[in-house]
């Protein structure tokens, strides 16, 4: 057998769609600024698809600040990884900042949110260490697990009965430490990690603390810090990771802890260590955004107050959006992927409003997740142009949405 008989099959994964050719449902080619309407097949649509959530993707101040840095320093700079020659100032600056706005001892950068996930989990979990972590995790956290090469357990989302009981298991045959991982604000779904039940069991254990808040930094809790704020534990927390992909709008990502901790992550944390420093435009754009983010409260209380419109809107017609607790707003109706597909065209096409579908496994066989994402961008008209779409998309598909247990 040849290593590329795979590639001509549709083996793998989302592999009908890739024999397909599909550049409708995976992979889809929309105008490439960023915003509330953009451009896709030939016309305009509300975009409900992408995490700007603070609709800071096109702002004009950070614009400048970005302008500004690469005249002053190219998009270059710096060159070679943070351990060799790409470290700076501002880099060390910004990592004190993030620290500080998370009420840590001490941040690292990361270049992405992935590799800073894979590197804050594989750096500090050996062998003898232990992962139990939650179902529903995103994918980087189940990747950084099995690099970690440590021991692992799956407990049940957000079920803390399976936790306690997954923490028993660690801990009888333990030889090492104990990491729980969950998200803040779980991405598909919307609902939140149980936070102060979590802290009361890792600390029971014996066990630490990592959580992924990528859709929680800049959105949750009184001052944007996060999910861990939003319930009072940000000192509970013992890893406390964000992407800079989603409220921030640019690129890269921080993992915030003690200062020990975060000094043995950067010595070894190898997606970092052999990786090239984060550019200085994005240090420069990310720390103007933290300011933002800490100025600018009328941001998240505008992407409340969408996220409230949006999501009565739609359970005023019927539709059932799960417990979501977050802006995230998952539209579930009943359907086979078939269905699926035509009704995320029937949007598209017909109404002009772009949402993208999730499936099994993320969300139980017959069910669509039809996945919103509000932004403080958003207009109240774009809102009721929305609902008027979800309404007669439910007419013209006669949806029985009480048929959707979830
Ligand atoms: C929960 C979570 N963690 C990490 C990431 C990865 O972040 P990045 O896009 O910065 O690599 C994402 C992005 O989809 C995410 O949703």
């Amino acid at each position: 057998m040849d290593l590329f008989d795979k590639c001509y099959s549709d083996g793998g994964y989302l592999g009908l769609l890739r024999v397909r050719k599909d550049k409708y449902y995976s992979r889809p080619i929309l105008s490439p600024k960023p915003g509330t309407v953009m451009e896709f097949n030939g016309k305009p649509v509300i975009m409900w698809s992408i995490n700007n959530y603070l609709g800071l993707a096109n702002n004009e101040e950070l614009k400048k600040v970005a302008l500004q840095t690469v005249e002053e320093f190219s998009t270059a700079s710096p060159m070679g990884s943070r351990m060799l020659t790409g470290n700076t100032t501002e880099h060390e600056e910004l990592e004190d900042k993030l620290a500080k706005f998370e009420n840590k001892e001490s941040a690292i950068l990361f270049n992405y949110g992935y590799m800073g996930v894979l590197g804050t989990l594989s750096a500090l979990v050996h062998r003898s260490d232990t992962i139990v972590i939650d179902k529903l995790a995103h994918a980087c956290m189940i990747d950084g697990t099995f690099l970690a090469g440590g021991k692992y357990r799956f407990f049940k989302h957000n079920d803390m009965d399976d936790l306690e009981k997954q923490l028993k298991m660690a801990n009888k045959d333990r030889r090492g430490g104990v990491l729980v991982v969950t998200e803040g604000v779980f991405g598909m779904r919307g609902d939140l990690a149980k936070l102060p039940e979590i802290c009361d069991l890792k600390e029971k254990y014996d066990a630490r603390l990592f959580v992924d808040d990528a859709h929680g930094c800049g959105v949750m809790g009184p001052n944007g810090k996060g999910t861990s704020e939003h319930f009072g534990v940000m000192d509970r927390v013992d890893l406390y990771f964000s992407t800079f992909a989603k409220a921030f709008a640019a690129i890269g990502g921080f993992t915030a802890s003690k200062e020990e901790v975060v000094r043995y992550i950067r010595y070894n944390a190898r997606t970092q260590i052999f990786a090239k420093s984060l550019p200085m435009v994005y240090v420069r754009v990310v720390s103007a955004t933290l300011d933002m983010i800490q100025n600018r409260p009328e941001l998240r209380k505008r992407l409340w107050e969408v996220a409230k419109k949006l999501q009565n809107g739609l359970r005023e017609l019927g539709f059932k959006l799960g417990d979501t607790q977050s802006p995230i707003t998952p539209v579930y109706v009943p359907g086979e992927p078939e269905i699926a597909m035509e009704i995320i065209a029937y949007l598209r096409e017909k109404k002009g409003v772009f949402v993208s579908g999730v499936m099994y496994p993320v969300v139980p066989k017959g069910i669509i997740l039809l996945r919103m994402i509000p932004t403080a961008a958003h207009t109240d008209e774009q809102i009721q142009t929305t609902i008027n779409a979800f309404k007669d998309l439910r007419d013209d598909y006669k949806l029985d949405l009480n048929s959707i247990k979830i």
